[in-house]
């Protein structure tokens, strides 16, 4: 597991933050509801570049000038599934859209944590790519991965996606190492069907979270 790192070297003006990982499929929905319904709040990127890629989002005339309308919706949201067949065929147009999305998230991310701040004892970002986007590590005072096996994950998204096999092992690929995760967690919660063992595991998180963020940024960690 990774020593944390003193909170004084993060940038961010929020209070105490705990980034939230992992793999598509671990649980990573479940575990932040759960700490959000202890009293956490809750910033979720993954909803945040969804609001930015709907209708009338910030992203939608950078994403129509870049690529054209053929990858916008009648409606004017991205056409998602277009858009992951070109980022997949294409690192060029990954990095594209990336350059695009992800400074609109990081600016409506850290306002969404700075206001989160005010009401919560900390604040949980949710990054599904925390670890692949290094510099994210630098924005949170601790690592909290969630984790399962692969063929959880499969098992999961398919589920709940209708993806078949293939398609999952191809977003996973893309994805950190399970190990990669592990070895960048402060903290780890397995999430391999037993909730109730899940729920209790988040408790004893939640009331670490707190005395750590009471103990002020330059304690505790
Ligand atoms: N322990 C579990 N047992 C059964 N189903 C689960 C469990 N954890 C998550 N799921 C289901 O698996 C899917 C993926 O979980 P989710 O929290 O959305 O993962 P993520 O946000 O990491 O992609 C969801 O449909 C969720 O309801
Ligand atoms: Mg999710």
């Amino acid at each position: 597991m990774a020593t944390p790192s003193p909170a004084s070297s993060r940038s961010s003006p929020a209070g105490f933050v705990v980034g939230l990982t992992g793999g598509i499929g671990s649980g990573k929905t479940l575990v932040s509801t759960s700490l959000q319904s202890l009293g956490a709040a809750i910033v979720d990127t993954d909803l945040i570049a969804h609001a930015l890629t709907a209708p009338g989002g910030a992203a939608m005339q950078p994403i129509a000038e870049r690529f054209g309308v053929d990858f916008v919706t009648a409606d004017g949201a991205l056409d998602r599934q277009k858009m992951r067949e070109l980022a997949f065929a294409s690192p060029a147009a990954k990095r594209t859209l990336e350059d695009i999305l992800h400074p609109l998230i990081r600016v409506a991310t850290e306002a969404q944590a700075a206001q989160a701040t005010k009401t919560a004892p900390y604040v949980v970002l949710v990054i599904p790519l925390l670890i692949e986007a290094g510099n994210w590590e630098k924005r949170v005072d601790r690592v909290l991965v969630v984790d399962c096996s692969s063929a959880t994950q499969i098992e999961r998204v398919r589920r709940r996606s209708g993806l078949d096999a293939e398609a999952v092992r191809r977003i996973m690929a893309q994805q950190a190492t399970r190990q990669a995760r592990l070895d960048a967690a402060h903290d780890v919660v397995v999430n391999e069907g037993d909730t109730q063992a899940l729920a209790r595991r988040v408790v004893r998180l939640h009331d670490l979270y707190c005395r750590l963020a009471a103990a002020g940024p330059h304690q505790g960690l």
